[in-house]
């Protein structure tokens, strides 16, 4: 596995399945309006989608699916909405841990937690360290996340237990706090529903990711949607500031590399 570093101060791998995709969640609502149900039909059916993803990505080879489930602005949707999807939240956690970790998923949940009642964060708390162990795929939940509070938050902590960073102090300080500092930079980002903007989502961690926007509503997400990701995810050129030339011609020393020396008689 590659060490967790900066991946804007790497040339990765290209012509690869992406190691880390971070999926905003988008259009349960709509895919819910469009056939006359509730909202809250979609969020539930949205959970079926989130079994396709993890399915999906275990069996193409991703390390690491970080899913977008609530925001740090969903508390300003109607109290009725929010409060489903707490329980839902609940319901799912109870279901699904056992499973996740029967199929080696370790599970992570970022987030600024102090919000949620004492119950959710029992069962988070126990999800995590029972699924600690598990390498299969790491699967993050960004609940009640903004990627200006993980900003926040990670410096306020770098500077509580080291005050003297507080005059001088680099990008990889500060990258240890983060709420997801276990995990590479996502490769590959998903937004479905549409919208094509990042809500607040993974900022920092974003900064070199490839995006990929589809108006197929989370709902109707499925392996195929996937594969058109990874698909255009792979006809990309990760650049990171280098040009194109530099990138070959790094390339052609790694191939060089991997020719295997031939036997002698
Ligand atoms: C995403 O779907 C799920 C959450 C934000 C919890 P939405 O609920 O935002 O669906 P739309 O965008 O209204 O269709
Ligand atoms: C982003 O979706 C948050 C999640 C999917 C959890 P929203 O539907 O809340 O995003 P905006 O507010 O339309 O940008
Ligand atoms: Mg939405």
């Amino acid at each position: 596995m590659r060490s967790v570093s900066s991946s804007t101060s790497q040339i990765p791998e290209s012509d690869i399945v992406p190691q880390h995709v971070a999926i905003i969640m988008d259009g349960n609502g709509r895919w819910a309006e469009e056939r006359f149900m509730p909202r809250i039909a979609g969020h539930q059916r949205g959970v079926e989608t989130v079994r396709t993803a993890i399915k999906a990505c275990i069996e193409r080879g991703v390390n690491y699916l970080t899913l977008f489930a609530f925001s740090s602005e969903n508390w300003r949707r109607p109290a009725e909405e929010i409060s489903f999807l707490m329980q839902l939240f609940i319901t799912v956690l109870e279901q699904e841990v056992i499973k996740l970790n029967e199929n080696g998923i370790r599970f992570k949940v970022i987030g600024d937690l102090s919000k949620f009642e004492p119950k959710i964060n029992k069962i988070i708390r126990n999800g995590e360290a029972m699924t600690a162990a598990n390498n299969r795929l790491t699967l993050t939940i960004a609940a009640n996340y903004g990627g200006r509070w993980d900003i926040m938050q990670a410096t306020r902590k770098m500077l509580a237990q080291h005050p003297k960073l507080v005059s001088n102090f680099g990008e990889e300080d500060l990258a240890q706090y983060f709420a997801m500092s276990y995990a590479p930079e996502p490769d590959l980002f998903i937004r479905t529903g549409g919208e094509q903007r990042i809500s607040n989502f993974l900022l920092w961690h974003l900064a070199y990711t490839e995006l990929y926007f589809t108006d197929t509503l989370w709902p109707d997400f499925s392996a195929s949607t996937l594969d058109l990701a990874i698909k255009s995810y792979q006809q990309r050129e990760r650049r990171f500031g280098r040009t194109s030339e530099q990138l070959k011609a790094s390339k052609r020393i790694n191939e060089v590399k991997k020719v295997p020396s031939k036997k002698k008689a």
